[in-house]
């Protein structure tokens, strides 16, 4: 297979851009990302461009509509030859046609374990539910927020202590594995969409869901 031609769209730091960017380096992850977009200044773009890639700034503002604004983005991405989209804290939700062009080549990372706590401020609501148990899951996505079907989930531990911050920091750090793992999958042909996810040729009925014990949280336990 010929390396997969990625997509990524971000609103913010971009720690899973460059993740996954790393991983593209190195030779993890058989891809080359041939396009960034974000739609406001963010210090992900700043350091995609230091990477040297291609990297857009598509401000909503500047358009009359959402449909306009999400039609020329459809445009730069498709442009640059992407294959599949990796959205990687995209702030906006997308409309029902760019969904539709990308439907079974767009992926999500959403910071839960779905589908509990769809939306924002997963961390603080995971925290005032006094939950467990946190995460992160790539999902691939359909028209409905954060309820296209789940690949992979990464659990966390929540402990005593903790805070937004703490384990915000514990959250992304599974989630760069995660998201990673779901590429290497779709970029070896294993992960393959066809009316829903289908792994090593068998329908996934349910996410698969990994543990990440290994992290500070052990020790404070
Ligand atoms: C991640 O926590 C992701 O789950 C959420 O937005 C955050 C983006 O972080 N959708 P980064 O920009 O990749 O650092």
């Amino acid at each position: 297979m010929s390396p997969l031609r990625l997509a990524v769209l971000i609103s913010g730091r971009g720690s899973n851009l460059l993740a996954i960017d790393d991983a593209c380096r190195d030779g993890r992850l058989d891809a080359r990302i041939v396009f960034v977009g974000s739609d406001r200044a963010a210090a992900g773009l700043e350091a995609a461009r230091a990477r040297g890639l291609p990297a857009l700034q598509l401000d909503a503002k500047g358009f009359a509509t959402r449909a306009g604004h999400e039609a020329a983005l459809r445009e730069a991405i498709d442009a640059a030859g992407a294959d599949w989209v990796a959205l990687a804290g995209y702030m906006r939700v997308l409309g029902e046609p760019f969904v539709a062009h990308y439907a079974g080549r767009m992926l999500n990372i959403h910071p839960s374990l779905l589908p509990r706590h769809k939306g924002l401020h997963t961390h603080r609501r995971v925290l005032e539910a006094g939950d467990r148990w946190h995460g992160a899951s790539v999902h691939f996505v359909t028209s409905e927020l954060d309820a296209g079907p789940v690949v992979l989930q990464g659990r966390v531990p929540v402990v005593a202590g903790d805070d937004e911050a703490r384990l915000s920091a514990r959250v992304q750090a599974c989630e760069h594995i995660i998201y990673l793992r779901v590429l290497q999958w779709i970029a070896s042909g294993r992960l393959v969409y066809r009316d829903g996810p289908w792994l090593d040729g068998q329908p996934l009925r349910a996410p698969i869901v990994e543990d990440f014990l290994d992290t500070e949280a052990d020790a404070a336990r």
